[in-house]
């Protein structure tokens, strides 16, 4: 069964060791931080100090979703308390060089599409990587609803790797909740990335909640 990653990004902030306490108590394995610059992205959101906390406090493994234009600043703080790291296909950096860079740094190199780019895009990367995040939504903010197509690359995923026979886990973020995670789970991803859906309303509830509808799918 896929793990959950829950992205603070729909915590709540002012207690946020409160929520991510929770998550973690009911089985979430990772924390997803997303980094944004209000450059490559419309918004600024959280950063080191926030990673650092996180890493000090709590035993999940934390993976840093980089929507900035220049992953390389910073890039060794980030890998401190990252066990991945995942930069944008999009950004405009020399992509292959960064992931090397977040390898020789001691975390695992992860590549994320937006929902427009295709998997074409980024297959000349792939050996390098030990994660590809497929956004299903455009990024920038929590709570919005998932585009369909964008989940379509996650089988594509599955099969390219099997028959390459690389070894990256598959990521999914982006609109997901109750109603259609068992349908995404069923594509095959490794992780599934949830904000609002985890962290609105009743965290336990909400995670135990997502686990069900993911076995549902005979996934679990
Ligand atoms: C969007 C972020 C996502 C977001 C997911 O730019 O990368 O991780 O927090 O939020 P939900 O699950 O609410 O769509
Ligand atoms: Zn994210």
């Amino acid at each position: 069964m896929a793990e959950l990653s829950a992205s603070i990004l729909a915590a709540d902030l002012l207690n946020l060791e409160r929520d991510i306490k929770k998550a973690v108590q009911s089985g979430v394995k990772w924390i997803h931080l997303d980094v944004m610059d209000g450059h490559f992205v419309p918004n600024l959101t959280m950063g080191i100090p926030f990673g650092d906390a996180i890493k000090k406090k709590f035993d999940a493994d934390i993976e840093s979703h980089m929507m900035v234009d220049n992953p390389n600043m910073y890039l060794e703080r980030y890998c401190s308390f990252s066990k991945l790291v995942t930069i944008h296909y999009e950004a405009p950096v020399q992509t292959m060089r960064v992931l090397k860079e977040i390898e020789r740094l001691g975390s695992m190199p992860g590549i994320s599409i937006n929902p427009k780019t295709s998997v074409s895009n980024i297959e000349a990367l792939l050996p390098a990587v030990k994660y590809v995040l497929v956004m299903t939504v455009e990024p920038g903010f929590s709570g919005q609803s998932l585009i369909e197509d964008a989940s379509k690359k996650i089988p594509l995923l599955v099969e390219y790797r099997q028959r390459t026979n690389l070894d990256f886990l598959i990521g999914v973020d982006g609109g997901i909740n109750r109603d259609n995670i068992s349908r995404i789970a069923a594509l095959g991803p490794d992780i599934i990335v949830s904000a609002s859906a985890i962290f609105s309303g009743n965290v336990e509830e909400n995670v135990k909640s997502l686990k069900s509808c993911m076995k549902e799918n005979g996934n679990g």
